[in-house]
């Protein structure tokens, strides 16, 4: 694996894609010390494959074959992946869960992106929940996986208010522009060798990250 060139990254998608394509253009523009070795779907027919073609990216599609052979799946993305000499794992709307002991074997090497400030909203539907409990800010968490589902150390989180009168639609395009700007920034952390993880904890410029770093938006 390479240590000393371009950070190698395999991004799995389960849809559209835009985190993956704004990575992927991030990447390409020299901004964040990283590459795109590899995209992968659950989805076959997930847009954001053709996305990614367009863009010149390898791609592979690996029919998601049910909860139930979770691990055939794992095991031919898992080949995939070191097959393109990956170095870290981004997931960007993959919308399956990957199960604990392949997530425990690459502790520190996973990454994803949830539309809420968690702790707060973990699973699916965050904009609408947010609305229904009538929360006056929401946002984006960047964390690390781990097996619990949304629930490992986070890294980074957008914030925004939540304006009065706002639809879920407006909700999730105002979260969704914030995370094209968290989540390469998280990802060029890494690659510089800012954030890294060492005694089973993620450590930002040398010191132990205990607590999200939070940017705020639009305030
Ligand atoms: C994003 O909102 C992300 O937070 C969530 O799924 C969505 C993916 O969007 N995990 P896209 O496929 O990157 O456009």
């Amino acid at each position: 694996m390479s240590t000393r060139g371009a950070l190698r990254l395999g991004i799995l998608i389960s849809g559209r894609g835009s985190n993956m394509a704004t990575i992927a253009q991030q990447c390409r523009a020299g901004r964040l010390g990283a590459e795109v070795a590899l995209v992968i779907s659950d989805q076959p027919a997930a847009a954001g494959l053709e996305t990614a073609r367009g863009l010149g990216l390898a791609t592979r599609a690996i029919p998601w074959p049910g909860a139930a052979r979770r691990s055939e799946f794992e095991r031919e993305a898992a080949a995939a992946l070191d097959a393109a000499g990956v170095e870290l794992i981004v997931l960007a709307g993959f919308m399956r869960i990957l199960s604990g002991p392949f997530v425990t074997a690459r502790a520190g090497r996973i990454l994803n992106i949830h539309p809420s400030l968690l702790p707060k909203f973990p699973g699916l539907h965050t904009h609408r929940r947010v609305l229904e409990a009538g929360e006056r800010s929401h946002g984006a968490t960047v964390h690390y996986v781990t097996p619990e589902l949304d629930g490992g150390p986070r890294l980074l989180q957008s914030r925004i208010a939540v304006r009065a009168g706002e639809s879920e639609e407006s909700l999730s395009a105002r979260v969704q522009a914030t995370e094209h700007i968290i989540y390469p920034k998280v990802i060029g952390w890494r690659a510089e060798g800012r954030l890294q993880w060492r005694e089973e904890r993620p450590w930002l410029d040398g010191a132990p990250l205990l607590t999200p770093v939070v940017e705020e938006f639009d305030a």
